[in-house]
């Protein structure tokens, strides 16, 4: 796993050099999982994600004029313009480092041009969170090397407004949270109002993080995604009408959501009732964590699923045969499917001395009902975004 990111640095630097000519400012930007809590940052409620050694490496220098020329390494593309016209770009991975220089205008900071290159191990749209990667490590970057002194939390922040704003899916904050603010060995329970969050320790050699790829990727997940957020908000207009202290879905008990059933669409009610069960799930997970009763966590796993699946309705019939197949093999603690979902991966609590047949197993499962091949991801809990050394 080291060798990983040794290899991911070493290749981009050494890219960076060939094309550019120069030594350039390296910082490592992980990919991030999530134990539980989806589709809960939204609505002010807990998420529990972790940054893991799946990560790109970016590599950058100063320019003196306000051009970019980016290079994205594994796609094989590059871009070229100017920060002075912060246009999309038909090539679609720009908009993520574009998104962020907007947000630098916007509040006030004009850079100068930058070259970049970037890439490495996060699989791109498998829900761990590659889009966060580049915004937040673009960011990081930047913000270190023209010295903008801009706080973690705000940069989080800003790096959420990016994918809201250029990108134009309204996301919540956990990713780019996750991103930078991850701690090794820790999962991290993040408050998504007050924005307090928790490191609680995950530190366990018997049990194995293994994230399974359904390598489908839905058309559909944005336009959903942000059908979802408007259901929830719809949720939360109707229950302020009895219940006017109620701010966001963060603040309603399963008694209110019956109180108002008469007002609510049955769709909305089942989005609605989902997060708030999630929401408890989070809480109930994190003492479960502490006592290391990873049995009730993984339960808690699987309602979690069942809840994406029945009430919220993102999952999809390749993540549902991942998570049935997996809860029939032995130690396996939990399984779920994990972030947006329509395709992307499941999350799965693996007992260390099972995972051999566990990766075995599952790809021939899928192989028989999907007819096709998954990725099998082992993720290990690592830092957030760094600087790190060319070598
Ligand atoms: C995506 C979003 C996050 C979060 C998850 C679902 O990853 O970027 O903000 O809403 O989906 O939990």
């Amino acid at each position: 796993m080291l060798a990983d990111i040794v290899k991911t640095r070493e290749t981009i630097a050494g890219l960076f050099r060939q094309r550019f000519g120069s030594d350039p400012l390296l910082v490592r930007s992980p990919g991030r999982v999530n134990l539980i809590g989806e589709h809960t940052d939204y609505n002010e409620g807990f998420v529990l994600p972790a940054a893991v050694d799946k990560a790109i490496v970016l590599a950058a220098a100063p320019r003196n004029d306000r051009r970019f020329r980016f290079v994205a390494a594994d796609l094989h593309q590059d871009d070229e313009g100017s920060f002075e016209i912060l246009a999309p770009s038909p090539l679609g991975w720009p908009d993520y480092l574009l998104g962020i220089v907007d947000q630098l205008e916007k509040t006030g900071r004009k850079v100068p041009g930058v070259d970049l290159v970037f890439g490495g191990t996060i699989p791109i749209g498998a829900g761990m969170s590659s889009s966060a990667a580049v915004e937040a490590g673009f960011l990081f970057l930047l913000n270190a090397m023209f010295d903008l002194g801009i706080p973690l939390l705000d940069m989080a922040k800003m790096a959420q407004r990016a994918e809201n704003e250029f990108i134009g899916v309204r996301c919540g904050i956990m990713d780019q949270f996750a991103n930078l603010f991850g701690t090794e060995g820790h999962v991290l329970r993040l408050d998504c109002r007050s924005l307090q969050y928790e490191a609680v320790p995950f530190r366990r050699a018997d049990v194995s993080i293994v994230l399974c790829d359904t390598m489908v990727r839905h058309e559909l997940a944005s336009s959903e995604y942000n059908k979802r957020r408007r259901q929830c908000e719809e949720g939360v207009e109707a229950l302020r009408r009895r219940h006017p202290a109620v701010k966001s879905l963060r603040d309603a008990t399963p008694e209110m959501l019956a109180d108002v059933r008469d007002l609510l669409d049955p769709v909305v009610e089942r989005r609605c009732r989902y997060v708030v069960e999630e929401n408890g799930r989070v809480l109930e997970g994190c003492a479960d964590l502490r006592k290391g009763d990873l049995e009730a966590f993984g339960g808690r796993m699987i309602l979690s699923h069942e809840g994406l699946r029945d009430l919220y309705e993102v999952s999809c019939r390749e993540l549902d045969t991942l998570v049935e197949a997996a809860l029939k093999l032995d130690g396996v603690f939990g399984a779920r499917m994990m972030g947006g979902g329509f395709g992307g991966c499941t999350i799965n609590l693996v007992r260390e001395d099972c995972v051999e047949d566990f990766a075995r197993e599952i790809p021939e499962v899928y192989r028989d009902a999907i007819g096709r091949e998954m990725n099998l991801h082992l993720c290990r809990i690592t830092g957030g975004t760094s600087l790190i050394q060319p070598k």
